[in-house]
């Protein structure tokens, strides 16, 4: 069921001086800013190559992110992405055996334009979890 590491998502309060230091002290190739509203949120995609990171700031005054980066002011992981190639099945097969699927249980479409679901990180180890169809 699961696939390859999509990207890990590292909430930052200051998208512009985060992104100028994974590209300057890194050398990491980041792309420019893009607002999500839909989502709550600003992001910066860092492509590894093999894998990417994504930073992401809040964005408008109800954003996901908001509450953790109250409780992690200078930023932290916010969550993991791993691929899955049938959400529906996967989502199915997760309920079955107990685990919490955030949100009304429903896909939505994620930054990259596929469908994507969240699991509660208490049941994977206190890491939010999201999946994405590819
Ligand atoms: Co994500």
């Amino acid at each position: 069921m699961l696939g390859r590491l999509n990207h890990v998502a590292i909430a930052v309060p200051d998208l512009a001086a985060a992104a100028a230091r994974y590209r300057d002290l890194l050398g990491a190739d980041v792309s420019p800013p893009l607002a999500l509203p839909d989502h709550g949120v600003t992001v910066v995609f860092i492509d590894l190559g093999n894998s990417k990171v994504e930073l992401l700031e809040p964005l408008g005054g109800n954003s996901p992110i908001a509450a953790f980066l109250e409780r992690n002011p200078t930023g932290g992981m916010h969550h993991i992405c791993y691929e899955v190639d049938d959400i529906r099945a996967a989502r199915d097969r997760l309920l079955a055996s107990g685990a919490r699927v955030l949100g009304d249980g429903e896909p939505k479409t994620g930054a990259h334009g596929n469908p994507v679901l969240f699991l509660h990180p208490k049941d994977f180890s206190g890491t939010l979890v999201e999946l994405e169809q590819v």
